[in-house]
């Protein structure tokens, strides 16, 4: 039952009577932060909607930003909309920047950082700063940092120049040679944004140093070296000169802070390149590690390095949470970090010393040429994982027997040695894959309680290595040796036959929505998920496009070889599923789940499968699990509000329990962290939703209580 004693107000207008429920003793409650706090706790005290009453939930409003130009397809929607005073501010799937009514979903002010074109890339949200008289707006697109005064959504023009900052710039290596575009919002420490970066992953990618940046000029305050340089820590876990090199090592899932203690946590992503290291022979530290943070200098307190010289894109995937464990009857302040390998590791937070033992064990030895793989991986040997690691063949697809004929013989060709088998040129599976184990949206905490929700993927996914390094000895045509290119780099997102997925869009008739240039230069400069592709020679580039626009199909290459890939390997199966043969994933289900874990016990509360295929799902047994992107959140009302699912549906759990209490279709995919507020007495649970066809931009949908709701 709600706590919550609603005044009724009869207000009678031209014999209409209208009810409206009020609370004015209620207090509001903001979303001020990406995923609500500093802490990256995803909670919120707000408890109008609780266990009992939220199967009244209806949809109050929706913003529609309408904002992509004509020919413009859908792109995910992931972000995580802050509010303030119950005015939220967003960006789009197309990346404006909005400030909208909490109430009513009218639009305040809208940015276009892009002037009209088509903009897009991946954006999870805003950062807000205000040091109680200025309000500001803090917020990336592309490779600048923008800084727009929060109530008019104006470039605040003293901020760097004209108002931005270019992120290419300071990082040691030409501007013009690298792209730098953060996907998740900084964080404020003081006056300062501290901001990670999203970077190729190729061998050309720029190293992820993480930055601060003064939120009144744009000034550069400090910077971390992720990849370190000559004298500095970590410096020799590298070859000598591979910090001019190699990238990655970069924080692109946000960070949390502890600000009583001035520590910012980064999780970082693995080095590049991501699949085959022959190059950057050595641990690679701090690729694949929690680093924390002075957040006033910058520099370091302690690291812990999950994956030693990552071959497996095993990059950090979620922010962390500061928690607290209790542990011999004593209570320690603790910063838990999920995985894409399943693993849940926590560390003291101040001293970075594991909460329980981590053990180094011995690991499978590459097999493919000029790969040193680290002997040893570190192994949590506490709390269990949350998600199943490394394929077995007991645990193929059950769901027919036909599915199981399907993988088993392809199963049993492929590599699949644990979790940290390395990829060769025959295919290697790998579990969990590049998409979790946990998921970018990261981790609810309730502070109330010490149980922490993770959502987690179960599929699995495989790695085949190609010698890079095209060679065309004057065979092909320019179209033929485009769609080589094409098979090679292109086809494991955009299909064989330019198809698409659900990630990545169809490339077919591209002549009919993109002149050649903008192709290009979406190729090079990558958007999204999708990488750049720097390296392309200018017969690779003017192959892609003789294939892509179907021409091109009588001049022959000439000799050509390109220098900078020659001598790798390329992961040509990256990022693809093993599936059976209807596109179910290669394992037994769950194959998305939801995990409570309790940190006062330091033992799991529940696991119930998140997402369902009802196609699938087996009599009177339980939902099948999905594929899932974006967190949950927890609030007071008793409840976990996860959306995420392939299945396109919001819903809400118990928080002790796990069971569901409430699902409703959304209109697309909601691959996005929701986020709660309450205003003027009523509380809303709003959801950032991906595009469709129809509606390419997608919208952020508003749930409440009907007004005349009473408990
Ligand atoms: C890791 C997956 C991945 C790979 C590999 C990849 N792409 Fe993409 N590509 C994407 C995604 C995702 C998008 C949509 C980006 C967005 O708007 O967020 C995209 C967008 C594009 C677009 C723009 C399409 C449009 O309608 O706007 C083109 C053109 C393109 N890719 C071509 C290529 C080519 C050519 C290659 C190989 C050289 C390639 N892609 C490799 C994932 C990928």
């Amino acid at each position: 039952m709600s706590r919550f004693t609603f005044k009724i107000n009869i207000i009678v207008l031209g014999g209409l009577v209208l009810i409206a429920a009020c609370n004015t003793s209620q207090t509001d409650h903001s979303w001020p932060v990406y995923k609500a706090d500093a802490t990256s706790s995803s909670y919120s005290a707000a408890d109008q909607i609780n266990k009992e009453n939220v199967q009244h939930l209806q949809l109050v409003w929706k913003f529609d930003p309408e904002d992509a130009p004509a020919g413009v397809r859908y792109g995910k929607y992931e972000c995580n909309p802050i509010v303030i005073d119950g005015k939220i501010y967003a960006t789009s799937a197309r990346r404006r920047v909005y400030a909208v009514d909490g109430l009513t979903g009218q639009k305040i002010w809208g940015f276009d950082p892009f002037d009209g074109a088509r903009g897009g890339g991946m954006c999870r949200g805003v950062t807000y700063w205000t040091d109680g008289n200025e309000k500001r707006i803090l917020f990336t697109a592309d490779n600048f940092l923008y800084a727009l005064d929060a109530t008019n959504g104006l470039l605040i023009s003293s901020f760097g120049q004209q108002g931005k900052v270019d992120l290419n710039q300071d990082l040691g290596v030409d501007p013009d040679s690298v792209w730098v575009k953060p996907t998740t919002p900084g964080i404020i420490f003081q006056d300062k944004i501290i901001l990670g970066s999203e970077v190729s992953e190729s061998y050309d990618a720029a190293p992820g140093h993480i930055r601060a940046y003064n939120v009144k000029t744009g000034q550069l305050d400090w910077i971390f070296h992720t990849i370190p340089q000559p004298g500095e820590f970590g410096y020799e876990s590298w070859p000598p000169d591979a910090w001019k090199y190699t990238g990655g090592a970069n924080n692109w899932a946000g960070m949390c802070l502890d600000e009583e203690n001035g520590i910012v946590y980064a999780p970082l992503g693995s080095p590049t390149y991501d699949f085959y290291g022959a190059n950057r022979k050595g641990e690679n530290l701090f690729g694949n590690s929690l680093v924390a943070l002075n957040a006033k200098d910058g520099s370091l307190m302690w690291h812990f390095q999950t994956v030693h010289h990552d071959l497996w894109d095993y990059d950090l995937p979620a922010p962390p949470n500061l928690v607290k464990i209790e542990k011999d009857g004593k209570e320690i302040d603790a910063v838990s970090l999920t995985s894409k390998t399943g693993f849940l590791y926590l560390f003291d937070r101040i001293t970075g010393e594991p909460i329980y033992p981590i053990a180094e064990r011995p690991v499978p030895v590459a097999s493919i040429e000029g790969e040193e793989t680290w002997p040893t991986q570190p192994f949590p040997t506490h709390p269990a994982p949350f998600s199943r690691q490394g394929l077995t063949e007991e645990e193929l697809t059950d769901v027919s027997p036909e599915a199981h004929d399907s993988v088993l013989q392809r199963f049993r060709n492929m590599r699949s040695d644990g979790l940290f088998a390395p990829a060769d040129t025959n295919g290697t599976i790998m579990l969990p894959g590049t998409r979790g184990g946990a998921e970018w949206g990261g981790s609810a905490y309730d502070p109330q309680t010490g149980i922490l929700y993770i959502n987690a993927n179960e599929s699995p996914e495989i790695l085949t290595l190609h010698q890079a390094g095209m060679e065309s000895r004057g065979r092909f045509t320019f179209h033929q040796f485009g769609q080589r290119y094409y098979r090679t780099y292109c086809a494991t997102c955009h299909g064989n036959d330019l198809e698409g997925d659900i990630s990545s869009p169809s490339l077919k008739d591209l002549g009919s929505r993109l002149a050649k240039a903008e192709t290009l230069d979406k190729i090079k400069k990558g958007e999204g998920r999708m990488p750049g592709f720097t390296l392309m020679t200018e017969n690779e580039e003017k192959a892609i496009l003789a294939f892509l626009y179907d021409e091109g199909k009588e001049e022959i290459v000439p000799r050509n070889r390109n220098p900078k890939t020659d001598k790798g390997f390329l992961n040509v199966t990256a990022y693809s599923y093993f599936l059976d043969h209807e596109g179910y994933p290669a394992i037994k289900q769950p194959w998305g789940t939801l995990n409570a874990f309790n940190c006062k016990t330091g033992e799991y509360e529940w696991q119930v499968p998140l997402g369902n295929y009802p196609e699938k799902q087996k009599a009177g047994g339980p939902q099948t699990g999905a594929e899932n992107w974006g967190g949950p959140i927890v609030t007071a009302g008793g409840l976990v509000f996860i959306a995420a699912t392939k299945d396109e549906k919001f819903r809400a759990f118990d928080k002790s329990t796990g069971v569901l209490l409430w699902e409703t279709d959304l209109p697309g995919g909601g691959y996005a962290t929701p986020s709660t507020y309450s205003y003027k007495g009523r509380q809303y649970i709003i959801i950032a939703v991906t595009g469709t066809p129809e509606n390419p931009t997608g919208n952020i949908l508003a749930f409440a209580l009907p007004r005349n709701f009473r408990s």
